[in-house]
């Protein structure tokens, strides 16, 4: 905490890939009636670019120009990249593992640093219609780097094996022939490099509140986060 004051109130979700906080941040976002950062998406707009423009993702100081001249808009499910739309390119895996390498260095982190602060303004003098100011925010590093007071930062946490498991299955569901090694595999390299890294790394907030979802459903874990929201008077 830096006792700073924010725009609007301001909910984080940090955790790892297949935790469920994308989940649980549109949910408690829908219910509050607040605006949505899903910061991934940016750090995946740019590993999209980055491949689509042949810069290599150990290019730290082409990946952060590439970052920074980028006008990137996310809408909903929606991300565009001066005028591309990457609302599906941005969910493959080859785009999410150059995400993950792109977000090691500590200039691209810099580049969008301001981008996503600025989702707290808009939150304040934009809420969504019917709703009211306010912004849920989902990562690795919101609690930690991005918006340090904010009012609520959750830690959603599960095993790499239920994670993979989760992800197997979305995958199957969209018809895609997968192996759940692999998957684990690709989950385990990406904990390891966002866990690892120097700048930023993915570790709770030691303000947040961590939630275990390995055991729980979705509706237990919402369930959980709303009771937290009550308690802080924030709904
Ligand atoms: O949440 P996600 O899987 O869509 O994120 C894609 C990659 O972006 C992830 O491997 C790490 C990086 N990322 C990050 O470093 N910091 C964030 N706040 C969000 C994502």
């Amino acid at each position: 905490m830096t006792g700073r004051r924010l725009p609007a109130p301001v909910i984080c979700v940090d955790g790892p890939s297949g935790s469920g906080k994308g989940s649980l941040a549109t949910a408690l976002a829908e219910r509050l009636g607040w605006r949505y950062l899903e910061s991934g998406a940016l750090y995946r707009v740019i590993g999209a670019m980055a491949l689509e423009r042949g810069v290599a993702t150990d290019d730290e100081a082409a990946l952060a120009s590439l970052a920074q001249g980028l006008d990137i808009e996310l809408a909903g499910e929606g991300a565009q990249a001066d005028g591309i739309d990457l609302t599906e390119r941005i969910r493959d895996e080859d785009v999410a593992a150059a995400a993950s390498e792109a977000a090691r260095h500590p200039q691209v982190r810099q580049a969008i640093l301001t981008q996503q602060r600025r989702a707290a303004e808009t939150a304040a003098a934009e809420p969504p219609a019917e709703g009211t100011p306010g912004l849920v925010a989902d990562g690795r590093d919101m609690g930690t780097v991005v918006f340090p007071d904010a009012e609520l930062k959750i830690f959603l946490d599960a095993s790499a094996e239920e994670r993979a498991q989760r992800r197997y299955k979305q995958l199957r569901n969209k018809g895609m022939t997968v192996n759940l090694r692999n998957v684990l595999a690709n989950i385990r390299d990406r904990d390891a490099r966002d866990k690892g890294r120097a700048a930023s790394p993915l570790q709770p907030a030691s303000d947040a509140v961590i939630i275990d979802s390995t055991d729980m459903t979705i509706t237990d874990v919402l369930r959980q986060a709303l009771a937290l929201v009550r308690e802080r008077g924030l709904a």
